[in-house]
Protein backbone atom coordinates (compact mmCIF):
# COMPACT_ATOMS: atom_id res chain seq x y z
CA UNK A 1 0.00 0.00 0.00
CA UNK A 2 1.43 3.92 -0.70
CA UNK A 3 2.47 4.65 2.86
CA UNK A 4 1.83 8.30 1.70
CA UNK A 5 -2.11 7.36 1.96
CA UNK A 6 -1.52 7.21 5.92
CA UNK A 7 -0.26 10.96 5.73
CA UNK A 8 -3.62 12.61 4.45
CA UNK A 9 -5.85 13.90 7.23
CA UNK A 10 -9.47 12.78 7.66
CA UNK A 11 -11.76 15.65 5.55
CA UNK A 12 -14.12 18.25 7.60
CA UNK A 13 -17.27 16.74 7.21
CA UNK A 14 -15.88 13.11 8.48
CA UNK A 15 -14.91 15.25 11.60
CA UNK A 16 -18.24 16.74 11.80
CA UNK A 17 -20.10 13.38 11.47
CA UNK A 18 -17.77 11.98 14.86
CA UNK A 19 -17.89 15.35 16.64
CA UNK A 20 -21.83 15.47 16.12
CA UNK A 21 -22.79 11.88 16.58
CA UNK A 22 -24.21 11.24 19.63
CA UNK A 23 -26.26 14.82 19.42
CA UNK A 24 -29.80 14.39 18.63
CA UNK A 25 -30.67 17.76 16.32
CA UNK A 26 -33.91 19.43 17.99
CA UNK A 27 -36.76 17.19 16.34
CA UNK A 28 -39.54 19.90 16.35
CA UNK A 29 -37.33 22.05 14.05
CA UNK A 30 -36.95 21.02 10.09
CA UNK A 31 -33.06 20.49 9.48
CA UNK A 32 -31.09 23.14 8.03
CA UNK A 33 -27.61 22.47 6.28
CA UNK A 34 -25.40 25.44 5.73
CA UNK A 35 -22.25 23.11 5.87
CA UNK A 36 -21.85 21.27 2.17
CA UNK A 37 -20.62 24.41 -0.14
CA UNK A 38 -22.78 22.48 -2.56
CA UNK A 39 -24.30 24.97 -4.88
CA UNK A 40 -28.41 24.08 -5.21
CA UNK A 41 -29.25 26.51 -7.43
CA UNK A 42 -31.01 25.08 -10.42
CA UNK A 43 -29.11 23.96 -13.38
CA UNK A 44 -29.92 26.20 -16.53
CA UNK A 45 -32.52 24.26 -19.13
CA UNK A 46 -29.67 25.40 -21.56
CA UNK A 47 -26.76 23.19 -20.06
CA UNK A 48 -29.51 20.04 -19.63
CA UNK A 49 -30.67 21.17 -23.09
CA UNK A 50 -27.13 20.49 -24.64
CA UNK A 51 -26.38 16.90 -22.48
CA UNK A 52 -29.86 15.87 -24.83
CA UNK A 53 -28.40 16.91 -27.72
CA UNK A 54 -24.99 15.67 -27.11
CA UNK A 55 -25.63 12.27 -26.44
CA UNK A 56 -24.59 11.19 -30.24
CA UNK A 57 -21.07 10.49 -30.12
CA UNK A 58 -20.57 8.22 -27.33
CA UNK A 59 -19.06 5.39 -29.91
CA UNK A 60 -15.80 7.33 -29.56
CA UNK A 61 -12.88 8.05 -27.27
CA UNK A 62 -12.99 12.14 -26.50
CA UNK A 63 -9.53 13.55 -26.80
CA UNK A 64 -7.99 14.28 -23.74
CA UNK A 65 -7.16 17.82 -24.51
CA UNK A 66 -11.07 18.44 -25.63
CA UNK A 67 -12.58 19.34 -28.87
CA UNK A 68 -11.71 22.09 -30.64
CA UNK A 69 -14.53 24.20 -30.20
CA UNK A 70 -14.61 23.47 -26.24
CA UNK A 71 -10.85 25.10 -25.95
CA UNK A 72 -12.18 27.74 -28.40
CA UNK A 73 -15.40 28.43 -25.63
CA UNK A 74 -12.86 28.72 -22.78
CA UNK A 75 -10.53 31.23 -24.84
CA UNK A 76 -13.59 32.99 -25.76
CA UNK A 77 -14.84 33.25 -22.39
CA UNK A 78 -11.38 34.70 -20.98
CA UNK A 79 -11.86 37.27 -23.43
CA UNK A 80 -15.09 38.39 -22.20
CA UNK A 81 -14.38 38.12 -18.44
CA UNK A 82 -11.09 39.12 -18.21
CA UNK A 83 -9.67 40.75 -22.20
CA UNK A 84 -7.35 38.54 -22.07
CA UNK A 85 -6.47 36.87 -25.92
CA UNK A 86 -4.80 32.61 -25.00
CA UNK A 87 -3.99 30.53 -27.78
CA UNK A 88 -6.60 27.62 -27.26
CA UNK A 89 -4.09 25.04 -28.39
CA UNK A 90 -1.69 25.72 -26.06
CA UNK A 91 -3.14 28.04 -23.26
CA UNK A 92 -5.77 25.78 -22.03
CA UNK A 93 -6.51 22.21 -21.56
CA UNK A 94 -9.98 20.51 -20.15
CA UNK A 95 -10.71 19.27 -16.86
CA UNK A 96 -13.28 17.18 -14.58
CA UNK A 97 -13.63 20.31 -12.25
CA UNK A 98 -11.66 22.06 -10.30
CA UNK A 99 -10.69 19.63 -7.52
CA UNK A 100 -9.12 16.82 -9.46
CA UNK A 101 -7.26 19.29 -11.24
CA UNK A 102 -5.94 20.75 -8.03
CA UNK A 103 -5.04 17.84 -7.57
CA UNK A 104 -3.31 16.55 -10.58
CA UNK A 105 -1.38 19.68 -10.56
CA UNK A 106 0.79 18.99 -7.79
CA UNK A 107 1.43 15.24 -9.29
CA UNK A 108 2.67 16.97 -12.45
CA UNK A 109 4.36 19.54 -10.81
CA UNK A 110 6.36 18.15 -7.65
CA UNK A 111 9.81 16.36 -7.90
CA UNK A 112 9.96 14.32 -4.46
CA UNK A 113 13.54 13.40 -5.11
CA UNK A 114 14.83 17.30 -4.87
CA UNK A 115 15.53 17.54 -0.76
CA UNK A 116 12.70 19.57 1.41
CA UNK A 117 10.23 19.40 -1.51
CA UNK A 118 7.63 22.08 -0.01
CA UNK A 119 3.90 22.68 -1.22
CA UNK A 120 2.52 26.22 0.81
CA UNK A 121 -1.34 26.76 0.84
CA UNK A 122 -3.41 28.99 2.92
CA UNK A 123 -4.99 28.09 5.66
CA UNK A 124 -7.86 27.87 6.35
CA UNK A 125 -8.00 26.30 2.90
CA UNK A 126 -9.55 23.83 0.51
CA UNK A 127 -8.31 20.03 1.77
CA UNK A 128 -7.37 18.88 -1.37
CA UNK A 129 -4.34 20.93 -1.37
CA UNK A 130 -2.90 19.59 1.42
CA UNK A 131 -3.87 15.99 0.53
CA UNK A 132 -2.27 16.34 -3.40
CA UNK A 133 0.66 17.89 -1.85
CA UNK A 134 1.31 14.87 0.55
CA UNK A 135 0.26 12.42 -2.38
CA UNK A 136 2.99 13.95 -4.17
CA UNK A 137 5.63 13.54 -1.43
CA UNK A 138 5.74 17.07 -0.30
CA UNK A 139 5.51 18.66 2.94
CA UNK A 140 2.77 21.37 3.64
CA UNK A 141 3.52 24.81 4.58
CA UNK A 142 0.31 26.78 5.92
CA UNK A 143 0.20 30.16 5.04
CA UNK A 144 -2.02 31.98 7.92
CA UNK A 145 -5.21 34.68 7.12
CA UNK A 146 -5.32 38.03 8.92
CA UNK A 147 -9.00 38.81 9.95
CA UNK A 148 -7.44 42.62 10.68
CA UNK A 149 -6.67 42.49 6.86
CA UNK A 150 -10.02 41.08 5.19
CA UNK A 151 -8.02 37.76 5.79
CA UNK A 152 -5.42 38.67 3.40
CA UNK A 153 -3.11 35.71 3.52
CA UNK A 154 0.02 36.46 5.60
CA UNK A 155 2.77 35.52 2.56
CA UNK A 156 5.24 37.30 4.26
CA UNK A 157 4.66 35.13 7.42
CA UNK A 158 7.18 32.13 5.41
CA UNK A 159 10.57 32.28 5.85
CA UNK A 160 12.88 32.85 3.14
CA UNK A 161 14.34 29.28 3.05
CA UNK A 162 10.96 27.64 2.74
CA UNK A 163 9.98 29.93 -0.38
CA UNK A 164 13.53 28.10 -1.49
CA UNK A 165 12.17 24.68 -1.04
CA UNK A 166 8.93 25.68 -2.48
CA UNK A 167 7.59 23.57 -5.49
CA UNK A 168 4.02 24.87 -6.00
CA UNK A 169 1.64 27.61 -4.21
CA UNK A 170 -1.65 27.25 -4.27
CA UNK A 171 -3.89 30.34 -3.75
CA UNK A 172 -7.35 30.44 -3.26
CA UNK A 173 -8.90 33.71 -4.43
CA UNK A 174 -11.75 34.32 -4.00
CA UNK A 175 -11.31 32.49 -1.35
CA UNK A 176 -13.09 29.42 0.43
CA UNK A 177 -14.06 30.36 3.61
CA UNK A 178 -13.22 33.47 3.90
CA UNK A 179 -14.34 35.51 0.36
CA UNK A 180 -11.63 37.60 0.09
CA UNK A 181 -10.51 38.80 -3.63
CA UNK A 182 -6.74 39.13 -3.71
CA UNK A 183 -5.65 42.35 -5.09
CA UNK A 184 -2.62 43.09 -7.62
CA UNK A 185 -0.02 43.93 -4.91
CA UNK A 186 -0.82 40.98 -3.76
CA UNK A 187 0.23 39.16 -6.90
CA UNK A 188 2.60 41.17 -7.88
CA UNK A 189 4.90 39.97 -4.42
CA UNK A 190 3.95 36.67 -5.57
CA UNK A 191 5.01 36.95 -9.03
CA UNK A 192 8.28 38.53 -7.41
CA UNK A 193 8.34 35.28 -5.28
CA UNK A 194 7.57 33.17 -7.57
CA UNK A 195 10.55 34.52 -10.05
CA UNK A 196 13.22 33.99 -7.07
CA UNK A 197 12.58 30.74 -6.59
CA UNK A 198 11.23 29.23 -9.40
CA UNK A 199 8.01 27.62 -8.02
CA UNK A 200 5.01 26.95 -9.92
CA UNK A 201 1.77 28.76 -8.51
CA UNK A 202 -1.90 27.21 -8.80
CA UNK A 203 -4.95 30.02 -8.21
CA UNK A 204 -7.94 28.12 -7.63
CA UNK A 205 -10.67 30.63 -9.01
CA UNK A 206 -13.87 28.35 -9.11
CA UNK A 207 -15.75 31.04 -6.89
CA UNK A 208 -14.88 33.58 -9.45
CA UNK A 209 -18.73 34.68 -10.67
CA UNK A 210 -20.40 34.91 -7.50
CA UNK A 211 -19.29 38.55 -6.02
CA UNK A 212 -20.73 41.31 -4.26
CA UNK A 213 -19.03 44.24 -5.24
CA UNK A 214 -19.31 46.14 -8.61
CA UNK A 215 -15.90 45.14 -9.80
CA UNK A 216 -15.63 41.08 -10.88
CA UNK A 217 -12.59 39.47 -8.95
CA UNK A 218 -9.63 40.22 -10.35
CA UNK A 219 -8.01 36.67 -12.38
CA UNK A 220 -4.50 35.15 -11.37
CA UNK A 221 -4.00 35.62 -15.19
CA UNK A 222 -5.46 38.73 -15.69
CA UNK A 223 -3.07 40.33 -12.99
CA UNK A 224 -0.18 38.68 -14.81
CA UNK A 225 -1.25 40.57 -17.78
CA UNK A 226 -1.93 43.81 -16.46
CA UNK A 227 1.91 43.32 -14.82
CA UNK A 228 3.11 42.35 -18.28
CA UNK A 229 3.34 38.84 -17.91
CA UNK A 230 1.62 37.95 -20.84
CA UNK A 231 4.02 34.28 -21.41
CA UNK A 232 1.98 33.42 -17.79
CA UNK A 233 5.25 32.12 -16.82
CA UNK A 234 4.70 29.39 -13.59
CA UNK A 235 1.43 30.39 -13.63
CA UNK A 236 -1.99 28.02 -14.06
CA UNK A 237 -5.81 28.99 -13.39
CA UNK A 238 -8.09 26.80 -12.19
CA UNK A 239 -11.54 27.24 -13.48
CA UNK A 240 -14.85 25.65 -13.29
CA UNK A 241 -18.53 25.76 -13.71
CA UNK A 242 -19.72 24.11 -10.86
CA UNK A 243 -20.66 27.27 -8.91
CA UNK A 244 -21.03 29.65 -11.81
CA UNK A 245 -23.54 27.09 -13.44
CA UNK A 246 -24.62 25.34 -10.85
CA UNK A 247 -23.27 21.74 -12.32
CA UNK A 248 -21.46 20.35 -9.78
CA UNK A 249 -22.69 16.93 -10.97
CA UNK A 250 -21.28 17.56 -14.71
CA UNK A 251 -17.56 17.54 -13.60
CA UNK A 252 -16.51 20.22 -15.60
CA UNK A 253 -13.55 23.35 -15.96
CA UNK A 254 -10.82 24.13 -17.30
CA UNK A 255 -7.41 25.20 -16.58
CA UNK A 256 -5.19 28.02 -18.74
CA UNK A 257 -1.96 29.73 -18.26
CA UNK A 258 1.64 28.85 -18.80
CA UNK A 259 1.98 26.48 -21.93
CA UNK A 260 4.97 24.57 -21.08
CA UNK A 261 3.84 23.55 -17.75
CA UNK A 262 0.51 22.67 -19.78
CA UNK A 263 2.32 20.45 -22.12
CA UNK A 264 3.57 18.68 -19.16
CA UNK A 265 -0.01 18.61 -17.19
CA UNK A 266 -2.11 17.00 -20.72
CA UNK A 267 1.27 14.32 -21.03
CA UNK A 268 0.31 13.49 -16.63
CA UNK A 269 -3.38 13.55 -17.61
CA UNK A 270 -2.82 11.33 -21.03
CA UNK A 271 -1.86 8.58 -18.63
CA UNK A 272 -4.33 9.36 -15.84
CA UNK A 273 -6.85 9.08 -18.02
CA UNK A 274 -9.14 11.74 -17.61
CA UNK A 275 -11.37 12.78 -20.79
CA UNK A 276 -14.20 14.60 -20.61
CA UNK A 277 -17.37 12.54 -21.96
CA UNK A 278 -18.56 14.21 -25.07
CA UNK A 279 -21.45 14.71 -23.63
CA UNK A 280 -19.94 16.85 -20.54
CA UNK A 281 -18.22 18.41 -23.15
CA UNK A 282 -21.17 19.40 -25.24
CA UNK A 283 -22.80 20.81 -22.21
CA UNK A 284 -19.61 22.57 -21.43
CA UNK A 285 -19.73 24.44 -24.35
CA UNK A 286 -22.87 25.37 -24.05
CA UNK A 287 -22.31 27.10 -20.57
CA UNK A 288 -18.95 28.60 -21.10
CA UNK A 289 -20.65 30.61 -24.23
CA UNK A 290 -23.39 32.03 -22.08
CA UNK A 291 -23.66 34.62 -19.71
CA UNK A 292 -27.19 35.41 -18.91
CA UNK A 293 -28.04 32.43 -16.81
CA UNK A 294 -24.64 33.56 -14.62
CA UNK A 295 -26.12 37.34 -14.02
CA UNK A 296 -29.28 35.68 -12.87
CA UNK A 297 -27.51 33.51 -10.67
CA UNK A 298 -25.05 36.04 -9.42
CA UNK A 299 -28.48 38.21 -8.80
CA UNK A 300 -29.92 35.43 -6.53
CA UNK A 301 -26.78 35.39 -4.27
CA UNK A 302 -26.87 38.96 -4.19
CA UNK A 303 -30.46 39.18 -2.90
CA UNK A 304 -29.61 36.22 -1.13
CA UNK A 305 -26.80 37.74 0.86
CA UNK A 306 -28.31 41.12 1.30
CA UNK A 307 -31.02 39.93 3.42
CA UNK A 308 -28.84 36.95 5.59
CA UNK A 309 -25.83 39.19 6.18
CA UNK A 310 -27.81 41.66 8.37
CA UNK A 311 -29.82 39.33 10.89
CA UNK A 312 -26.20 37.66 11.39
CA UNK A 313 -24.01 40.44 11.03
CA UNK A 314 -26.31 41.87 14.84
CA UNK A 315 -25.00 38.84 16.60
CA UNK A 316 -21.82 37.58 14.92
CA UNK A 317 -18.29 39.05 13.72
CA UNK A 318 -19.90 38.91 9.89
CA UNK A 319 -19.87 41.27 6.99
CA UNK A 320 -20.90 41.15 3.95
CA UNK A 321 -17.70 39.20 1.57
CA UNK A 322 -15.78 40.49 -1.54
CA UNK A 323 -17.06 37.19 -3.38
CA UNK A 324 -17.95 33.37 -2.67
CA UNK A 325 -21.00 31.73 -1.59
CA UNK A 326 -19.83 31.27 2.35
CA UNK A 327 -20.12 33.74 5.48
CA UNK A 328 -16.92 33.26 7.57
CA UNK A 329 -18.28 34.55 11.13
CA UNK A 330 -16.76 34.93 14.11
CA UNK A 331 -18.28 32.92 17.15
CA UNK A 332 -19.02 35.00 20.59
CA UNK A 333 -15.80 34.63 23.26
CA UNK A 334 -15.79 36.38 26.81
CA UNK A 335 -12.08 37.19 27.24
CA UNK A 336 -11.33 38.46 23.74
CA UNK A 337 -9.58 35.25 22.28
CA UNK A 338 -11.21 33.36 19.47
CA UNK A 339 -14.75 31.61 20.54
CA UNK A 340 -14.93 28.16 20.67
CA UNK A 341 -16.62 27.69 17.40
CA UNK A 342 -17.30 23.47 17.32
CA UNK A 343 -19.18 24.03 20.92
CA UNK A 344 -21.11 26.36 19.06
CA UNK A 345 -21.90 24.31 16.06
CA UNK A 346 -22.80 21.21 18.39
CA UNK A 347 -25.04 23.19 20.46
CA UNK A 348 -26.96 25.41 17.43
CA UNK A 349 -27.20 21.74 15.87
CA UNK A 350 -28.55 20.67 19.14
CA UNK A 351 -30.80 23.18 19.88
CA UNK A 352 -31.70 24.76 16.34
CA UNK A 353 -31.68 22.41 14.20
CA UNK A 354 -28.85 23.87 11.88
CA UNK A 355 -25.97 22.79 10.74
CA UNK A 356 -22.99 25.01 10.30
CA UNK A 357 -18.86 23.88 10.13
CA UNK A 358 -16.88 24.47 12.94
CA UNK A 359 -13.99 26.97 11.27
CA UNK A 360 -11.15 24.89 13.17
CA UNK A 361 -11.77 21.85 10.71
CA UNK A 362 -10.68 23.89 7.92
CA UNK A 363 -7.39 25.02 9.10
CA UNK A 364 -4.32 23.49 10.95
CA UNK A 365 -2.60 25.16 13.46
CA UNK A 366 0.48 27.40 12.21
CA UNK A 367 2.71 29.63 13.55
CA UNK A 368 1.22 28.74 17.31
CA UNK A 369 -2.40 29.03 16.14
CA UNK A 370 -5.37 28.12 14.04
CA UNK A 371 -6.41 30.39 12.27
CA UNK A 372 -10.64 28.96 11.80
CA UNK A 373 -11.17 28.74 15.28
CA UNK A 374 -13.38 30.92 16.65
CA UNK A 375 -14.94 31.20 13.33
CA UNK A 376 -17.90 28.99 11.49
CA UNK A 377 -18.61 28.81 7.92
CA UNK A 378 -22.21 29.48 7.00
CA UNK A 379 -22.93 28.02 2.76
CA UNK A 380 -25.42 29.88 1.81
CA UNK A 381 -26.42 27.57 -1.26
CA UNK A 382 -30.01 27.03 -0.43
CA UNK A 383 -32.66 29.07 -1.43
CA UNK A 384 -33.21 32.57 0.44
CA UNK A 385 -36.39 31.58 2.60
CA UNK A 386 -34.18 28.58 4.05
CA UNK A 387 -30.87 30.64 4.42
CA UNK A 388 -32.84 33.20 6.40
CA UNK A 389 -34.90 30.96 8.64
CA UNK A 390 -31.82 29.57 9.52
CA UNK A 391 -30.31 33.07 9.91
CA UNK A 392 -32.91 33.81 12.60
CA UNK A 393 -32.22 30.47 14.33
CA UNK A 394 -29.05 31.07 14.56
CA UNK A 395 -29.24 34.91 15.45
CA UNK A 396 -31.74 33.71 18.61
CA UNK A 397 -29.38 31.00 19.89
CA UNK A 398 -26.31 33.27 19.46
CA UNK A 399 -28.42 35.26 21.91
CA UNK A 400 -28.38 32.70 24.69
CA UNK A 401 -24.75 31.15 23.78
CA UNK A 402 -22.79 31.37 27.13
CA UNK A 403 -19.16 31.37 26.17
CA UNK A 404 -16.60 30.17 27.89
C1 LIG B 1 -11.93 26.36 -3.01
C2 LIG B 1 -12.48 25.26 -3.83
N1 LIG B 1 -11.78 24.85 -4.89
C3 LIG B 1 -12.22 23.87 -5.68
C4 LIG B 1 -13.43 23.24 -5.44
C5 LIG B 1 -13.84 22.11 -6.35
O1 LIG B 1 -14.90 22.42 -7.14
P1 LIG B 1 -15.17 21.65 -8.51
O2 LIG B 1 -14.29 20.43 -8.53
O3 LIG B 1 -16.60 21.30 -8.48
O4 LIG B 1 -14.79 22.59 -9.59
C6 LIG B 1 -14.20 23.63 -4.36
C7 LIG B 1 -15.49 22.96 -4.09
O5 LIG B 1 -16.21 23.16 -3.16
C8 LIG B 1 -13.72 24.68 -3.53
O6 LIG B 1 -14.41 25.12 -2.47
Amino acid sequence: MNPLLGKLHPYPFERLRALTAGITPNPALKAISLGIGEPRHATPALVEEAIVAGLKGLSVYPPTAGEPRLREAFTGWLQRRYGLALDPVTQVLPVGGSREALFAIAQTIVDPTRPGATVVCPNPFYQIYEGAALLAGASVVYANSDPARNFAVRWDSIDDATWARTQLLYVCSPGNPTGAVMPLSEWEALFALSDKHGFVIASDECYSEIYFRDEPPLGGLEAAAKLGRTDFRNLIAFTSLSKRSNVPGLRSGFVAGDAAILKQFLLYRTYHGSALGPVVQAASVAAWNDEAHVVANRALYRTKFAQVTPVLAAVLDVALPDAGFYLWAGVPSSDGKPGDDIRFALELLAQYNVAVLPGSLLARTAQGHNPGTGRIRMALVAGTDECLEAAHRIAAFTRTFQPA
